[in-house]
């Protein structure tokens, strides 16, 4: 009996772009998902963007937009992202959406029917200025212990120490920069501790991996605490039912966003929800990294045991990805995006190289870009595609495409290839593609063995019958690795497919033979890494060098002349700042809205370090009017202001008298 199988990936934020640290997870159960369905078993893979919060609503407001645009926006860009590697989801859909609404107050009024949640006041940092509660990561201050300045409100950067925000030295807004205050209000708490009982057991009946059940029993250990859900307005996402400026904590509703992309699902597809989410018939599993444990041993299971829904199978919990043995970093082209990636590079070398690292634990797994070179080129390009063109071209220009028989010799390699099938099933299904990967290879060895023993370029000079026998062998040997590589590899595969003239292959075709049968003329399947690309990625990934110090060098020549005609082009305007921001996320970053009589032009400039934002508003400018818009990570800038300085804090803009008008045209 075919399985029936629910499987989730976390949902990405919706102000960011995918990079290659979440391509781990979406490939990890991309592969295990294309597995399933190559085994025959149905299986539905869902997945929507986390819409709500507090950093996307003033990510879209440092843009000028709304968030409905923005997350709009960023939906587009991850499809992209993620069907440009093959990530096949069966439902990429939004957590800002009816379906989610629903879920998260249906599960809302059952847990506050059932006595699980309760209110209580609390005091938070609020910003005046602002009108609104400052989450920690949107104060700063320096730390109560090292004394670094500019740090968090929740924890330093430079010693480690956590703490309240209100044990910073001189904390500050980061968006306004004024002093925050203390404020009371009331929040709304779901009681964990009521799902104590239920959660050990649940876990003890193998809902993680065993070996994050050390963390699991020390979280127990701890006691379990109550969740604050609700966070006041402004706030983007969904209102609590009874409240006027209240609203479910991101974390809330993020979770349910996976009911809500299935129930999107089987509403569009004639599939009954209540089954395919809720019934034993189907079995849900959702992947995840490890920094999001809490959130899915914990808070999730127990929301959806007070609430009545089935709870999930199992987490399948990953690590996080390193890069040349370091965390990914801008400053060192490591923080690559995925669009940057398939700008340069064939994504299957990647679903390859990280299908090769990752054995179903929670360790963290390296991408070493020499190792990633070298293991490309030397499996994919070399073991995999080399077997399939040391003998297609030679069938197409010898036998007119036409395959012939097996001898017992050829019959014997084809046997040892097959009787591997059970064991490359066992690692997939239990996420060890290290393992499959491992198998595969020194199977595709075996089989280039078998070539390189028989020789066919030399033999067929004096055995057409045996030539031919060795190429249908090595054929056959394509075929069956294929399938074993098809997960991973599912455009290689396809490519195969066409060659090999045959039908979309799964796990149940690896011991039917190919004989007699007519093939396609081969095509070039895969290049080799080159690594001037991967240095060109790195190069791009680089955070713009235009918002460093320059460094200051002396007697530096002068650059190329100009014409007093190139010079003329540049249309200088007096402007007045109508609007100055901080720019979250961007530390150098100012946001800046000017007004050049009448005309507004959105401006971000590299003087946050050296400016506030507050400061700023009502000064009178000098804009590069004229400069052809950028579109930058944060927005399109359209302009320039001009300042002089070495960079950082000494940078000094060129302001002008008053008198002038905003729109004057300096000559
Ligand atoms: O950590 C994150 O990136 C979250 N957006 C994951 C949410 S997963 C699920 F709960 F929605
Ligand atoms: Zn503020």
């Amino acid at each position: 009996m075919p399985r029936k199988i629910v499987v989730t990936s976390a949902l990405p934020y919706a102000n960011g772009p995918i990079h290659i640290g979440h391509l781990v997870e979406y490939l990890q159960t991309d592969i295990w998902v294309r597995f399933q369905k190559m085994c025959g078993n149905q299986c539905f893979y869902f997945c929507a963007d986390d819409t709500h919060g507090t950093a996307i609503m003033i990510s879209a407001r440092n843009q000028g937009i709304k968030p409905e645009e923005l997350i709009e926006r960023m939906h587009k860009e991850h499809k992209t992202d993620f069907e440009n590697f093959f990530i096949e989801f069966d439902n990429y859909y939004s957590t800002h959406s009816p379906e989610n609404q629903n879920f998260s107050e249906q599960i809302f009024n059952a847990l506050n029917k059932a006595g699980s949640i309760a209110k209580r006041n609390i005091e938070q940092t609020y910003c005046e200025n602002c009108k609104m509660f400052l989450p920690d990561r949107y104060i700063r201050g320096s730390c109560p212990k090292c004394k670094a300045q500019d740090q968090y409100g929740d924890s330093c950067e430079v010693c480690g120490t956590t703490y309240q925000p209100t044990d910073l030295i001189n904390p500050r807004c980061s968006t306004c920069d004024s002093k925050p205050v203390r404020k009371t209000s009331e929040h709304y708490f779901f009681k964990l501790s009521d799902f104590e009982l239920l959660l050990r057991r649940l876990i003890e009946n193998g809902y993680t991996q065993k070996s994050v059940a050390n963390k699991l029993d020390e979280w127990f250990s701890t006691g379990l605490k109550d969740w604050d859900i609700s966070r006041d307005g402004p706030y983007f996402g969904f209102k609590i039912p009874g409240e006027e400026n209240k609203y479910f904590y991101v974390w809330l509703d993020a979770p349910i966003g996976y009911m809500a992309s299935a129930k999107n699902y089987c509403d569009k597809n004639g599939l009954d929800f209540n089954k395919v989410w809720n019934s034993p018939e189907y079995e849900l599993y959702h992947f995840i990294g490890k920094d999001i444990m809490y959130f899915h041993a914990l808070f999730w299971p127990a929301m959806i045991l007070g609430s009545g829904f089935k709870t999930a199978n199992k987490l399948f919990i990953h690590g996080f990805l390193t890069v040349n043995g370091e965390k990914m970093s801008k400053s060192r082209g490591t923080f690559i995006r995925a669009s940057t990636y398939h700008k340069h590079l064939n994504p299957e070398y990647l679903r390859y190289y990280y299908a090769s690292k990752l054995a179903g634990g929670i360790e963290d797994i390296d991408l070493n870009f020499e190792d990633f070179i070298n293991r490309t080129n030397s499996d994919l390009v070399g073991k995999f595609a080399n077997l399939a063109s040391r003998s297609g071209p030679m069938l197409t220009k010898q036998f007119n495409s036409q395959l012939g028989q097996l001898d017992q010799q050829a019959r014997d390699l084809i046997n040892q290839l097959i009787a591997a099938k059970n064991e490359i099933i066992q690692s997939y299904e239990t996420l060890n593609f290290a393992a499959a990967v491992r198998t595969i290879t020194a199977l595709a060895d075996l089989a280039n063995r078998y070539v390189e023993q028989n020789q066919p370029w030399a033999m067929v000079k004096t055995d057409l019958e045996k030539t031919l026998t060795t190429l249908t062998a090595t054929i056959n040997a394509v075929r069956i690795i294929t399938i074993y590589l098809k997960p991973i590899l599912p455009k290689f595969a396809e490519k195969i497919e066409k060659f090999l003239n045959v039908g979309k292959l799964s796990f149940a075709d690896v011991d039917k033979l190919l004989e007699n049968h007519k093939i396609n003329t081969f095509e070039r399947l895969i290049d080799r890494v080159e690594k001037e690309k991967v240095d060109a990625m790195v190069e791009e990934s680089k955070e713009s060098q235009a918002l460093q110090p320059a460094p200051v060098t002396l007697g530096e020549p002068i650059a190329q002349e100009c014409t007093i005609e190139d010079f003329a082009k540049i249309d200088l305007r007096i402007a007045k700042v109508i609007k100055a921001e901080a720019v979250a996320g961007a530390d150098k970053l100012l946001y800046l809205k000017l007004d050049l009589g009448g005309i507004e032009k959105n401006v971000f400039a590299g003087i946050a370090q050296a400016y506030k934002p507050q400061d700023l508003t009502g000064k009178i400018v000098i804009c590069l009017a004229n400069l052809k818009p950028r579109k930058m990570k944060f927005g399109l800038s359209e302009g320039m202001i001009l300042a002089a300085g070495a960079g950082g804090k000494d940078i000094f803009m060129l302001t002008a008298d008053v008198g002038v008008v905003p729109g004057q045209r300096i000559k």
